[in-house]
């Protein structure tokens, strides 16, 4: 049986709430690591369900990942020998196509399954194999692989642009094959999302020579090998405007700690443009209860536009917001799953191509409902705890690949939300949201035991 949420509406959150590190940035860079021979050690990785897979990949190829003590992740690739990634594996998480530029960069050759389908659209890889194509690799399908070859990358200018904007993690497959290609490689149309600029840095330590991360154009001079290298990853900004919303639709007053929140200039705005009042420092955010909500239309963007990560969350919002509001989302136009189900939960949305026209409500109420995909499971969970009376929220595996605890955090913040699982009621253990400290310096939420689900 599958864990579901049962969650009891009406609750305003208040308090302090402290934010993981990033998956999305996370991901790239422990694919990454298979092109190090040695030792990475990588701090705040966040202990989520993609993280787990990621892992699992790497050590299917042959490396050593473990979870040290004080929290950070360790891989040793001394031993990868073998650049194949298994449909079993890749079939849980597109982010594991970021396997395939470090594999072919350091062996000369890899074998990565083709991703298949997922439920946010149509997501291609062309662009990816496009790039790799352009520094010289031979690439071509074989029963569900691709399989790309090249005795030594060469630099060279590429543009990345696709018809919905710049590709994040084909950005990062490139910039690790160009890192260790011969030569110069441009790449144009690059993707200036924080992670993209996140995996920059790790490569930067790690001995790589780029420049212009975080613009559209990167320039890369190739280098023979990469070396061990201790690296940080940065804050979640998807996490962080999740619990912003959640303080939000709630009429709350939450503080949110080790917000990484010069990434997140849009989505401060749109609160802002939506009447949330919200004070931000540099790692810190407060959302006060606004008394004068606003309807608003906003579109979800390459960076540094408003994530579409946000999209699903920011209609949950809107949807308790009377007024005509209309979402748009430019990167994933049919990343609307989530409308059928705010519907359930009384919310009022009509979509049309790559919008959704919501008409809010002034109260939703409890439903059961169905999770789709990850950001779809974060706006039911809002939703739910802004609406009247019960709800249940069902396959929420969805939340666990990109969020820590998600419920544990925001029960500390008064909410009541039970995981149950297998029919019966199965109570989390009270989370203990340590202080930071200097032997909690990720403030992350520390369990009393284990909890089903993730990991
Ligand atoms: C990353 C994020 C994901 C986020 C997305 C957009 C990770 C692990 N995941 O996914 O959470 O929603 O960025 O911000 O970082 N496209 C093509 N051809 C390609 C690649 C992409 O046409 O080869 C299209 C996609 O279908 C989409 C758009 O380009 O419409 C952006 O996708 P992309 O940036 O590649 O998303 P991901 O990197 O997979």
């Amino acid at each position: 049986m599958m864990d579901m949420f049962c969650v009891e509406g009406g609750h305003v959150l208040h308090g302090t709430v402290f934010v993981d590190g990033s998956k999305n940035a996370s991901l790239p860079i422990l694919a990454a690591t298979l092109a190090i021979e040695g030792e990475v050690t990588l701090e705040q990785v966040p202990q989520l369900q993609d993280v787990a897979t990621m892992g699992q990949l790497l050590q299917s190829i042959g490396a050593a990942v473990e979870r040290l003590d004080d929290g950070s992740l360790r891989i040793n690739t001394c031993a990868v020998k073998s650049s194949m990634a298994p449909y079993e594996l890749v079939r849980q998480m597109r982010a594991s196509v970021c396997v395939l530029g470090p594999l072919l960069a350091r062996f000369g050759s890899a074998r990565v399954s083709l991703p298949g389908g997922c439920n946010i659209g149509h997501r291609p890889i062309d662009l990816h194999l496009r790039g790799l194509a352009a520094l010289g690799a031979e690439i071509r399908l074989e029963a569900g692989y691709i399989v790309a070859e090249s005795s030594r990358l060469r630099g060279a200018d590429l543009d990345l642009c696709g018809p919905h904007g710049p590709t994040v993690t084909g950005t990062c497959n490139i910039m690790i094959a160009a890192s260790l290609a011969k030569g110069r490689t441009i790449i144009r149309s690059a993707a200036k999302e924080p992670e993209v600029q996140d995996f920059a840095r790790f490569l930067t330590a790690a001995g790589a020579r780029i420049s212009g991360a975080g613009t559209s154009i990167v320039e890369i001079d190739g280098v023979d090998h990469l070396h061990e290298v201790r690296h940080t990853v940065i804050p979640d900004r998807i996490e962080a405007a999740t619990l912003a919303i959640a303080a939000a639709i709630t009429h709350g007053d939450v503080t949110i700690r080790n917000a990484p929140t010069t990434h997140m200039t849009c989505v401060l705005n749109a609160l802002n443009l939506i009447g949330i009042p919200v004070d931000a420092t540099h790692d810190t955010l407060h959302i006060r209860a606004s008394s004068m909500p606003r309807p608003a239309r906003l579109t979800a963007e390459p960076y540094p536009g408003l994530p579409t990560d946000c999209q699903a969350q920011f209609m949950a919002l809107l949807s308790t917001i009377e007024g005509e509001s209309l979402i748009t989302d430019t990167v994933f136009p049919e990343r609307f799953m989530h409308a059928a189900e705010l519907v359930r939960l009384g919310a009022d949305i009509r979509i049309q191509n790559n919008s959704a026209f919501i008409r809010g409500v002034a109260r939703l109420s409890g439903a059961s409902v169905m999770a789709s995909d990850l950001r779809a499971s974060a706006a039911l969970v809002l939703a739910a705890l802004a609406a009247e009376g019960h709800s249940e929220i069902r396959r929420v595996y969805h939340l666990d690949r990109g969020y820590h605890a998600l419920e544990q955090k925001l029960n500390h913040l008064g909410a009541k939300i039970q995981r149950t699982h297998d029919g019966s009621p199965n109570i989390a253990p009270r989370p203990h949201i340590a202080p930071l400290s200097p032997d909690n310096p990720l403030g992350s939420v520390r369990h009393a035991g284990k909890r089903s689900g993730q990991e």
